[in-house]
């Protein structure tokens, strides 16, 4: 990811003044739209369903109750008055009960549910009896209704109202069933959603200077495999243009060896003129320029080069010994102590010109070898002027050379870090600069080993 991309996620989320944080991550959001959307949809229906049944299992209730209690009165009006105590157990059903008194008397029942249920005893036996209905208060809906039996013996039907029939004990756990199937079924299919553009972030993360990140698989469902080859198309076109760049690039460096050349020559023949040495070392400076330039090129276009395993201590100690020859004042420290698998040319390169850079601005190069979990740290330290912290990373970038090298006269093209960097990461390698505490600057190669 580039730092840009980085930094827009890591932005707040939208509407900053909304109190409840919208989550960053496209998983997130998709998720929670789903989830939130089938929970409310399903939770609507289980209410209606709950609602149907409860106005259905009341319209049942009082209709029975309506014909139950008729035809007890009638039997209860028919029968003699000694033998009606004994027939009331048998008469009273879950939600009431008959009794052989004049009952407690009360205001008329105002709850819905106990109006309708003295309405549809009215309907029932109301034109052959005198009733009166009242609520009785309690904790519970509670209400009698009271009448006299055609022998003027007085009778209290006691009604319990139910609202409904009790929920079965395992409807919460089926509802969470429902609950974790639906979770389950959001989570595939945003997954499902959101992988695709999980790959291809990755593989446009590894689309290194080499151009070998890997092709992205172009089946699963349409939109994907349409989005796989548009972006495997891209990587092709990418790596035509880097090619084409560095064709040109070494024409160009190829045309302009010759007339260089002629140029030398020509010079040479000069007679010995003030200008003539001037001239000599632009010359110089102009070939150096265009060997670095293709040099750049092909770092940009990844090395040629194999990995293949290494002993660094042999590399270290004969670059040493090279530096030494030629009376430069380069000492090396540590040990890596066993093989890793690397470049060696590049690796060579890499270290050269980090050791280039401390002998042109510090004189003397230190090396410092240490081997750490899984890693090989490779320091090139010196005693310089340093690098400002605000350009550790700038000097990076191709044909940047700060005000310090410029003034002293140092030659260069300011490609030797743009070299190495595009190197090191070929080699899958991290490299960084860094101001040495008191003074200096230290270049660090972390290789993996
Ligand atoms: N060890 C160092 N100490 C101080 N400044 C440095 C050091 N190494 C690099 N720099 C600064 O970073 C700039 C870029 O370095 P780089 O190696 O890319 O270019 P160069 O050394 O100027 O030229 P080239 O390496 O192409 O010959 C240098 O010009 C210099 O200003
Ligand atoms: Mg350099």
């Amino acid at each position: 990811m580039t730092a840009a991309a980085k930094a827009q996620a890591d932005a707040p989320g939208t509407g900053a003044g909304s109190r409840l944080r919208w989550p960053r991550s496209l998983f997130a959001r998709l998720a929670l739209i789903l989830f939130v959307g089938l929970a409310a949809g399903n939770a609507a229906s289980f209410w209606l369903t709950m609602t149907e049944r409860n106005q259905a299992t009341m319209n049942v209730m009082v209709g029975y109750i309506e014909r139950e209690v008729a035809s007890s009165v009638a039997l209860l009006d028919r029968l003699p008055a000694a033998e009606r105590p004994a027939w009331l157990p048998r008469l009273a059903r879950r939600s009431y009960h008959f009794m052989l008194e004049p009952g407690v008397s009360g205001v008329a029942p105002d709850a819905t549910l106990s109006a309708r249920v003295a309405a549809s005893i009215k309907d029932g036996i109301g034109t052959d009896y005198a009733l009166t209905a009242n609520a009785v208060p309690g904790e519970r809906e509670r209400l009698q209704v009271h009448l006299r039996l055609s022998d003027g013996a007085p009778l209290t039907i006691d009604i319990t109202p139910m609202p409904g029939i009790p929920l079965s004990r395992w409807l919460p756990l089926l509802l969470a069933l429902q609950l974790a199937v639906l979770a389950g079924c959001c989570w595939a299919a945003v997954r499902l959603a959101t992988r695709p553009l999980h790959q291809l972030a990755q593989a446009a993360d590894t689309l290194g200077p080499d151009l070998k990140a890997e092709r992205l698989a172009e089946d699963g469902p349409s939109e994907v495999a349409r989005a796989a080859r548009a972006f495997n198309a891209m990587q092709d076109r990418i790596a035509g243009y880097m090619t084409e760049r560095l064709q040109i690039l070494a024409a160009i460096s190829h045309d302009l060896q010759t007339p260089i050349t002629r140029m030398r020559l020509r010079v040479d023949m000069m007679d010995d003129a003030p200008q003539h040495a001037k001239l000599q070392q632009d010359l110089q400076e102009m070939e150096t320029l265009v060997k670095e330039g293709v040099a750049y090129a092909r770092t940009l276009h990844g090395t040629g080069e194999e990995p293949r395993r290494i002993d660094p201590d042999a590399l270290l100690d004969s670059m040493l010994a090279d530096y030494r020859d030629a009376g430069h004042d380069v000492s090396l420290h540590g040990k890596a102590g066993a093989a890793l698998t690397a470049r060696p040319q590049a690796l060579r390169r890499v270290l050269g010109n980090l050791v280039d850079n401390a002998l042109k601005f510090g004189g003397a190069a230190e090396i410092q070898v240490a081997p750490q979990a899984g890693e090989l740290a490779i320091s090139v330290l010196d005693r310089g002027p340093g690098i400002p912290a605000e350009s550790l990373e700038a000097v990076f970038e191709p044909f940047v050379r700060l005000e310090t090298s410029r003034n002293r006269g140092t030659g260069g093209t300011g490609l030797g870090l743009a070299i190495a960097r595009q190197l090191a990461r070929a080699m899958d390698a991290k490299l960084t600069l860094h101001q040495r505490p008191g003074g200096g600057l230290e270049a660090r190669l972390v290789l993996r080993s």
